[in-house]
């Protein structure tokens, strides 16, 4: 706070205007603290007030805030469809964060490009799910790896894996019981995470007033889009909608310069796995509910989980690409009525 006070646009290849915000700014061409998040949301709230509303939504084990962004058009028109936004359950997926960032950015700051997204949709992004184990991923070179959140889970072990932490299928497939599975410990129950009771709860006040359209977990690596169930073997009933829609985004991601290899399909395809929040949001009532999980490999070079940080400019914006065509699909869909 009291930081970003000036606002300066740069141009960057002439085509990709960022705020450069004096004290901390976002250029996509590094990965933000938790504190550096903060202040680039804070700034945008200064710098756009008539389209962006910030709302802490909970706080994680370590007292972290969770802080969504609403961005609008500023109409004031009330009532409008969701695209419901998420990213960052898992501590080590960094460019997950990042590729969030972007969209928001876009969306704001771009927003002349793209205006016609939030003519009658409002996107609500929570850009850092779990704060915790991210600032924890970031501490230390032997720590990358981890991927749950921070709070002690048992057997002095410590952290759940919080997609795994949801109500659907809970427990089922790929998901372990064992406080120590450095990866996939499920909780003791649904729900017994701050991070995740607090997607919860905004997941039923956007299907409680109808408005929540689409639900978007973005993760990395494997450039697969993925739809319900994750849980089981079973094909939801609108699987044809999710398919077109992804493929859609797939399309628009292939006519890109150097464009990464999609496929879309079910969570269950490779293996099933309980306690998804896809599952749970579909579950709950949006009626398109995906997981976008980002490259791990550009050309030749395979990086999986740590993208340099050169590739992070060409890998967030090729994601606009397939987000965007994403969207403008979700909003022909479902038009807010
Ligand atoms: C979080 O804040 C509460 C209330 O101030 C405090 O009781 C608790 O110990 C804090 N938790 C951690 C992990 O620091
Ligand atoms: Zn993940």
């Amino acid at each position: 706070m009291g930081l970003s006070i000036f606002v300066i646009t740069v141009f960057l290849g002439g085509a990709f205007a960022v705020p450069a915000l004096v004290g901390p700014f976002y250029q996509t061409n590094d990965y933000y603290t938790y504190e550096e998040i903060g202040d680039y949301l804070d700034g945008l709230a200064w710098s756009y007030s008539n389209r962006v509303v910030l709302k802490e939504i909970g706080v994680s084990y370590e007292n972290r805030t969770l802080r969504t962004i609403t961005i609008s058009n500023g109409d004031g028109r009330p009532g409008k469809n969701v695209i419901f936004i998420d990213a960052g359950f898992h501590a080590r997926e960094w460019l997950a964060h990042t590729t969030a960032l972007n969209i928001i950015n876009e969306l704001v700051v771009n927003y002349d490009k793209n205006k016609d997204l939030l003519d009658d949709y409002e996107w609500i992004i929570l850009p850092l799910v779990n704060p915790d184990g991210y600032t924890y991923s970031r501490s230390d070179i032997e720590r990358i790896d981890w991927r749950k959140n921070r709070k002690p889970s048992g057997n002095g072990c410590i952290g759940t894996d919080l997609n795994r932490n949801f109500e659907v299928g809970w427990g089922a497939g790929d998901a372990s019981d064992d406080p120590c599975n450095f990866q996939l410990y499920r909780g003791e129950a649904p729900f017994t995470e701050p991070e995740s009771q607090t997607i919860q709860r905004v997941l039923l006040e956007l299907t409680a007033n109808n408005r929540g359209k689409l639900y978007l977990s973005i993760h990395s690596y494997g450039a697969e889009i993925l739809y319900p169930w994750s849980y089981a073997k079973e094909t939801i009933k609108n699987y044809k909608e999710h398919l077109e829609i992804a493929e859609k985004a797939i399309q628009a991601i292939s006519k890109t310069s150097r464009p990464s290899k999609y496929v879309a399909r079910p969570g269950n395809a490779m293996y099933v796995a309980g306690g998804s929040s896809m599952d749970y949001a579909y579950k709950v009532g949006f009626p398109l509910s995906f997981v976008w999980e980002l490259p791990g490999i550009r050309g030749n070079e395979e990086f999986k989980f740590y993208p340099p940080k050169y590739l992070i400019r060409e890998l967030v914006r090729e994601t606009w690409v397939g987000v965007r065509a994403m969207a403008k699909n979700v909003i022909k869909y479902y038009p807010t009525s």
